[in-house]
């Protein structure tokens, strides 16, 4: 499905032209499409209808309430990582039977919290982190029930700073350290095991790493099991990889499916599975206004008003998105090789580089795709550059979900001390 298209000579998003939004919120402004949200939800759960898993929502890849809710009412539960996420979950309305806590840090008032809201299950990561939720959970006298995150040490083939399943990353239990855990919790008063996780990485284009990490966790399942476990789920995380451009590939969710259900269906389980990027990465895009054309000597810049602190991908990840016009050029219009970049003092500002665009001039809007995960979720304020605002469509009728912060919002969260 493709949400944002051209219609007489303008960008849609659904059946919304972006320009008319931009008329009414201003610039720049993140965009999100609710019907290809649903579209790729309902994809994946039709796609694993026969092993239906519980979709636990990935929701640090976008964490705006409305996107929250609107995929807790489709069904999915959440895949969080801090109290704030937890907070948020609950408040659009998801049953804390439905989440799952990942990360390796948690803090004693979120292990405190997700108790006592009866979350699924903690994916534990660490023995120390076992060993804290056990004395907190012998405190409030309830029984943890807990997942141990497997590190299979599979290289996901992504950018090593989204790379998560190799024993040089931070993550998981090490698979051959994997016995002695679950021993572990077996003797915890307060622990309950009842499954095994991962989470190797994200935008996972190749599908083989997960084959070769989900078959690892598959014969731990079996083998401790037969050891007196009784554990009733594999949670194979998120990292299903999306297209950012036309020259892009993006994997196949059947082949995908295919390759879990080979693994899963024989240990007759509960599968649990947490997508972020790829529910909700193709159905959003940043609307920016071109400042300037300024050449330059050896390239050419286009100077727009986002900047990385509004979208960082392209700065941190090295991470292309391809960028459309909000005008559509003539068919043979001539292409230009521009670097996108925004107003912020440092040389890594960028959005695009060295893509080939059609020219532009002053007061254009241009549209950077695939930009609704981890786009308004990883914004800051650098440089004092608020928040901006962010809009969701649906059909024809579109409405913001998140005001743009206000200089003055930002002002005011700082304290001058009275000998200042
Ligand atoms: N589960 C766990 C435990 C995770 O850590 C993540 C993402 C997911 C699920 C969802 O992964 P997804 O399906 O979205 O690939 N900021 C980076 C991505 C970081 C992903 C972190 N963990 C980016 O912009 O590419």
């Amino acid at each position: 499905m493709n949400s944002f298209e051209y219609k007489n000579g303008s960008l849609f998003a659904e059946q919304v032209k972006l320009a008319d939004i931009a008329a009414v919120v201003g610039t720049p402004f993140y965009c999100y499409c609710q019907s290809e949200i649903i579209f790729h939800f309902n994809a994946m759960k039709q796609e694993f209808a026969d092993l239906s898993p519980l979709i636990a929502y990935a929701m640090k890849a976008n964490s705006n309430q409305a996107i929250i809710s609107l995929l807790g009412n489709a069904g999915a539960g959440a895949d969080i990582v801090s109290l704030g996420e937890l907070e948020r979950a609950v408040a659009a309305g998801i049953d804390p039977k439905k989440i799952v806590f990942s990360g390796v840090g948690k803090n004693e008032k979120e292990m405190m919290r997700a108790l006592e809201l009866g979350i699924h299950c903690f994916n534990l990561e660490s023995v120390p982190e076992l060993e804290r939720l056990n004395d907190i959970a012998a405190k409030m006298n309830v029984i943890a029930p807990v997942s141990v995150r497997i590190n299979p040490d599979v290289d996901a083939k992504t950018h090593t700073k989204i790379s998560t399943g190799k024993f040089d990353n931070k993550f998981g239990i090490p698979y051959i350290e994997a016995n002695a855990v679950f021993k572990k919790i077996k003797n915890s008063s307060h622990l309950k095991a009842i499954g095994i996780d991962m989470h190797i990485g994200s935008q996972i284009i190749d599908l083989a790493p997960f084959d070769e990490a989900i078959s690892i966790l598959a014969s731990l399942f079996k083998s401790l099991n037969e050891n007196g476990h009784e554990l009733e789920h594999i949670d194979i995380g998120g990292g299903l990889g999306i297209s950012h451009g036309k020259n892009d590939k993006s994997p196949d969710l059947k082949e995908y499916a295919k390759i879990v259900r080979s693994h899963i269906k024989p240990l007759n389980c509960k599968l649990i599975i947490e997508p972020g990027r790829w529910l909700v990465g193709n159905a959003g895009v940043l609307v920016t206004k071109v400042e300037y054309f300024k050449q330059g000597a050896s390239k050419d810049f286009v100077i727009v008003n986002a900047a990385m602190n509004d979208l960082l991908r392209p700065a941190l990840y090295e991470a292309h998105h391809d960028i459309l016009p909000l005008s559509k050029p003539q068919d043979n219009a001539e292409q230009m090789k521009v670097d996108v970049v925004g107003p912020i003092c440092e040389s890594s500002d960028y959005l695009a580089q060295g893509q080939y665009l059609n020219p532009v001039k002053q007061d254009d809007l241009i549209a950077i795709m695939s930009a609704g995960a981890y786009g308004a979720a990883m914004a800051g304020t650098y440089n004092s550059r608020p928040l901006i605002t962010e809009v969701l469509v649906f059909g024809d009728k579109f409405e913001t979900i998140r005001e743009r912060q206000t200089i003055a919002d930002l002002i005011a969260l700082d304290n001058v001390p009275a000998w200042i």
